[in-house]
């Protein structure tokens, strides 16, 4: 693919135009409207010459317009991280074949032993535990502070060790939101990098890197891919520091397959829509949540009630589509309440075109005791509810429905 024959769509064109034509030249080969599924292992080229072309530019630093070897790049690929990187207001992309593949190849990449990283602790369980396992074995400290604590954060900087900052936003289940501009200052401050995943709000409501943000990151499993049948994983930010992840994927190996990057691009057409769809009938749920005598909270930072709601509103077009809320009773009532709900999935994961709802007490936290969870914050009543593309007027007749059953308190 040619780099360098990048289409007209700029960061002036909303999220809708550039999801479906940012970043990627309109004739990808073949006159297909569609980017191919370049299936390929390996590249030829015609004769000595043209493989000494290309060298020269590999080695000597030009822009490469061609491939070689999978491991190193892949047309579909290609396009795909172009598309996000349009969409993110990125200089470039990566993509891998899942978000802990993405979150793990850039700590692996970029940390170097001795050093330190701060995150908050909500952040999606499986990143944390890399964190506290993987690179602890590699000599890298990290110190898990809780989420909107800033005096906490700045109290845990290791002055010239703290190598990254990192948090989510929203984060899963509280829905917490970061307060970026308090982040950049810190991370610019203590020469620390910033690292945001931003799966819950996605571009369409937040672009980190337009805060000063250095890379932001998504499970590109969730809203991207948006139709809950396809893994992967994004990292987004300056052409310098996405080129060294590239570099290092080349020698990781963890690529994503062709397949897999068609269906992410194909789901980032509709990303706009259905995200504006999630955010209007995640609010109008959310409402009628906080009205009904059988909930006890509702977490959702587009109402008033969320503690972050004016940071919120400040910093996000949209406030995303997955509430959690606490049913009024304990394990087996939520579990009841869940059980008669007609339209959702009981499945994990968010980001779908389905509604999908689950009980964390079961889902992620199952091995721990009621007062372990409790200690991570975690209740037995705790429901996270992802919104998918299904009428807001339906699911809350269900959602009624389900309470009506669920039994009194
Ligand atoms: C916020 C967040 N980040 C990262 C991940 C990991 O992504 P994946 O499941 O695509 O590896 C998840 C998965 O649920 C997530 O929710």
């Amino acid at each position: 693919m040619n780099a360098a024959n990048k289409n007209s769509i700029g960061r002036k064109s909303g999220a809708s135009t550039r999801a479906v034509h940012g970043g990627v030249p309109r004739d990808r080969g073949f006159h297909s409207m569609t980017t191919p599924i370049v299936q390929s292992a390996t590249y030829t080229f015609d004769n000595t010459a043209k493989l000494i072309e290309f060298l020269d530019k590999k080695v000597y630093g030009g822009q490469l317009d061609r491939e070689e070897y999978a491991r190193y790049g892949n047309p579909s690929v290609w396009a795909v991280e172009r598309r996000i990187a349009n969409l993110e207001g990125a200089d470039d992309a990566i993509v891998y074949p899942s978000g802990m593949a993405a979150v793990t190849s850039l700590f692996l990449t970029v940390l170097r032993p001795d050093t330190h990283i701060i995150m908050t602790d909500d952040c999606y369980r499986r990143t944390r535990q890399f964190c506290e396992t993987t690179l602890k074995k590699f000599g890298v400290e990290t110190s898990v502070v809780p989420m909107g604590d800033r005096e906490a954060m700045e109290a845990a900087i290791v002055p010239k060790k703290t190598r990254f900052i990192f948090t989510e936003t929203p984060t899963n289940p509280y829905l917490r939101v970061a307060d970026l501009e308090h982040l950049v200052g810190l991370g610019r401050r203590h020469r620390a990098m910033t690292l945001l995943d931003t799966t819950f709000a996605t571009p369409v409501n937040l672009r980190p890197l337009e805060f000063g943000i250095d890379f932001v990151m998504h499970s590109a499993t969730k809203y991207f891919g948006g139709h809950n049948d396809v893994l992967g994983g994004v990292i987004a930010g300056d052409a310098g520091r996405i080129k060294a992840l590239k570099d290092a994927r080349g020698m990781l190996g963890n690529v994503i397959d062709p397949h897999q990057a068609f269906l992410i691009e194909r789901g980032l057409k509709t990303l706009a829509l259905r995200v504006r769809h999630q955010n209007k009938s995640a609010l109008q749920v959310a409402r009628f949540l906080e009205e009904h005598p059988k909930i006890e909270r509702v977490y959702y930072p587009g109402l008033a009630s969320h503690p972050d709601h004016a940071l919120a509103s400040a910093q996000m077009s949209g406030f995303g589509g997955v509430i959690s809320f606490e049913v009024a009773g304990d394990i087996k009532t939520t579990g009841y309440f869940i059980d008669r709900l007609r339209i959702p999935y009981i499945a994990p994961s968010f980001g779908g075109t389905e509604c999908l709802v689950e009980q964390p007490a079961y889902f992620s936290y199952y091995d721990l005791s009621s007062e372990e969870r409790l200690a991570l914050g975690i209740k037995d009543n705790l429901v996270r509810f992802s919104l998918g593309i299904e009428d807001a007027d339906d699911i809350i007749e269900d959602l009624e429905a389900a309470l009506e059953l669920a039994p009194p308190l």
